[in-house]
This record gives structure tokens, C-alpha cells and sequence, in this order.
């Protein structure tokens, strides 16, 4: 499974790519938004930090004008995947820049219906949101479930991003639904980390050793 941010702060994105184990970046308009700088600029500078697939949102609601600005998002870096929303025009915009070589990510995904459509598209990822489904009384792992299985039966390429992650139990879930990505903020990326009995063992383990050896290690 592939591990993105769902970030555009920069030390965030600084401080998750030093653990080595992210590989791309997922941003939409109000993360952009929060950081204050215009996209291509904020987009440019994301790319400089991780080397992976860094997902960039449209603002376009209109199919031409979202292709158009496809292109232009495209045309920063090579790692950029353009991110389309699940619209009929933002399908149109999906078939005609996947025809063009350009990948497509297509976001706002709630149903599995929705996700067909994206994946007849020619997308390269489906973004399921699963947080934003709990928080209208559904469970939105069962939409991961359901999108992995349908694309396995069809052969389809389109690979399933777990998004609207909130905590560590979602990124376990998605796994185990065989999501091919999650996407998740930094806090719950830092989140995974922790068990108290690593910390306690961890301890132990540097107190037995100082004790024998009457020395104490450095902590790393
Ligand atoms: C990522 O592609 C989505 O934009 C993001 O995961 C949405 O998360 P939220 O529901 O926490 O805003």
C-alpha cells in the first residue's frame, strides 16, 4: 500500500518525507488555500520535497476550461497528477486529458456507481472519501470495499486512494480492504507510530543494557 499526505504545509511534508516512507502527496483547494501561496507556486515547491505522485485539484467547473487548466497543472512537474472532481463535466475533463496522456485523479467520490464512472474514464485514481461518509451516518470503508472488489472483477487499472482518512484504524482498514493508497494527514502518519508497549520495551531494553555494561547509551 502506498502512503500519501494529505498536506500542502511544507514542514509537514518536510518532516513525513525524512521517515522515508512517503511516496506522493494529495492536496485539494482548501489545503492549498491555507498555505497562502498561489498553486503553482505551492505545487512546485511540494514536488522539490517529495518525489512521487503530487495530486493538484482544478478549480474549473466547466470541461474545457478544467482541461485547460489539467494541462497547465500538468505542465509544473512530471510527477503532477491532475485532480478532477466527480462531475460530468470533471468526467468529460477525465476521458479527454487521460486520452491525452495526462493522469487523472478523480476526487469527491461517494458512491461505487461514481467510481465506474471514473474508472470508464480512464482514470488513474479514484479518491473514495471515506471520513466524509461516517460523517453522514455512513460507513465509509464499505465504499473502499466495494470499489476494490468491482475493479478487480473488470480488470480495471484505476487504482483505488483511500481518502478522508482521520485516523490510524482507517489506514488499517483501507489496507486491509486492498486499497492500492491512503491518503492521510500528517497527524495520523505520526499517529501510526505509537503503542505504549514499544515505548515501554524500548526502556526496558536501554535500562537492561546500561545496568550490565554500567553505561548509559545515547538516545536516538
Ligand atoms: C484528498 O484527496 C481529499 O481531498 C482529502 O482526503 C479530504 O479529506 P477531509 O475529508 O478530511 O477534508
Amino acid at each position: 500500500m502506498k502512503f500519501f499526505l494529505d498536506t500542502a504545509n511544507l514542514d509537514e511534508l518536510k518532516k513525513g518525507a525524512s521517515w522515508g516512507i512517503v511516496d506522493g502527496v494529495t492536496t485539494n483547494p482548501t489545503l492549498i488555500a491555507k498555505e497562502g501561496r498561489p498553486i503553482e507556486e505551492q505545487i512546485r515547491l511540494i514536488c522539490d520535497i517529495v518525489d512521487g505522485d503530487i495530486s493538484a485539484e482544478v478549480v474549473s467547473t466547466e470541461t474545457s476550461a478544467m482541461i485547460e487548466e489539467g494541462k497547465r497543472l500538468a505542465r509544473i512537474h512530471k510527477n503532477i497528477v491532475v485532480k478532477c472532481p466527480l462531475t460530468r463535466d470533471g468526467i468529460r475533463a477525465t476521458a479527454a486529458l487521460s486520452k491525452s496522456g495526462i493522469r487523472v485523479n478523480v476526487t469527491l467520490c461517494f458512491t461505487a456507481g461514481q467510481a465506474l464512472l471514473a474508472a470508464k474514464a480512464g482514470a488513474y485514481i479514484i479518491s473514495p472519501f471515506v471520513g466524509r461518509l461516517d460523517d453522514v451516518g455512513y460507513t465509509g470503508m464499505d465504499l473502499v470495499r466495494s470499489i476494490t472488489q468491482i475493479y478487480k472483477n473488470y480488470n480495471f487499472k484505476t487504482q483505488v486512494l483511500a481518502a478522508s482518512l482521520r485516523s490510524p484504524t482507517h489506514v488499517i482498514d483501507s489496507a486491509l480492504a486492498g486499497a492500492h493508497i491512503g491518503t492521510m494527514p500528517f497527524k495520523v502518519l505520526d499517529m501510526l507510530f505509537n503503542h505504549p508497549l514499544t515505548d515501554k520495551g524500548l526502556d526496558q531494553f536501554l535500562k537492561d543494557y546500561a545496568k550490565a555494561f554500567q553505561e548509559t547509551p545515547v538516545a536516538g
